[in-house]
């Protein structure tokens, strides 16, 4: 399977000529890595950045969709409709800062997901656990939770990426050994082969840099990475890419 090198920039940069810098050495570094590479600006951003990068192999993805509906009164937000009209091949969908700080629950994220896969958009879900969920055992029953978020939907595999980012090793520089993920990873892989969903890539997030990539790649069931802090920076982000490659 192809592996995936998914840079999520969140509320990153400050400034659309920061913006567009990145952009531009995405593009160069997409040439020396033969990983699918994704990025996922902020909508404000988004625009700009799909324009440098349109003639490149390199997804441009949003960070999140409206739950309510694909148009209408619904003030502040963004539509599943209206970022593939823009040019988006993908969306992330629950991740856990909008778990955490928007109050995310499996309900809003099933009208996410149904609105995104209507339009053609490939979902990129995340999942993970807090640090008292791990240190309590309890990961893998968490993992089937939010998974169960799929129960009914009827989601294409070839529309669905799996991210699976314990909330403990996001921005903390901590992250799980590579024994670990692989036993989530497979984990989360049974769980969609009970749901009919087979050969679906499952990445990892939480503190990738270009320190560990190379060690995580050697794993066969880790499909790729979702990156933050070190997505900000191009040659962190091209030494990742090469190590997924
Ligand atoms: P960091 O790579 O900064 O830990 O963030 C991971 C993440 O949340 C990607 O979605």
């Amino acid at each position: 399977m192809i592996k995936y090198v998914i840079g999520n920039w969140k509320l990153n940069p400050a400034t659309l000529a920061d913006a567009t810098a990145l952009a531009h050495a995405i593009s160069l570094a997409s040439k020396q890595a033969s990983c699918h590479i994704g990025c996922c600006p902020t909508f404000l951003h988004f625009g700009a950045v799909k324009e440098i990068l349109k003639d490149s192999s390199v997804w441009v993805g949003a960070q999140d969709v409206c739950a309510f509906g694909k148009m209408g009164a619904f003030t502040g937000d963004v539509s599943a409709t209206q970022v593939v009209d823009m040019g988006a091949n993908f969306t992330l969908i629950g991740h856990s800062e909008r778990r955490s700080y928007h109050g995310e629950t499996n309900v809003v994220l099933a009208d996410k997901i149904r609105h995104a896969i209507d339009v053609g958009l490939v979902v990129v879900l995340c999942i993970g656990e807090t640090k008292t969920q791990y240190d309590q055992g309890e990961t893998l029953a968490v993992l089937d939770e939010q998974l169960s978020v799929l129960h009914g939907l009827d989601v294409p595999k070839q529309q669905l990426l799996i991210a699976y980012e314990p909330v403990w090793a996001i921005g903390t520089g901590l992250t799980p050994t590579v024994d670990e993920v692989a036993i989530t990873h497979r984990h989360i892989k049974a769980n969609l082969a009970s749901q009919g969903i087979d050969d679906v890539g499952v990445l990892y997030g939480g503190s990738v840099n270009d320190n560990n990539a190379k060690e995580l790649a050697t794993c066969e069931v880790i499909d790729g990475a979702l990156v933050g802090g070190a997505s900000l920076k191009a040659e962190s982000f091209s030494l990742i890419a090469q190590a997924f490659s």
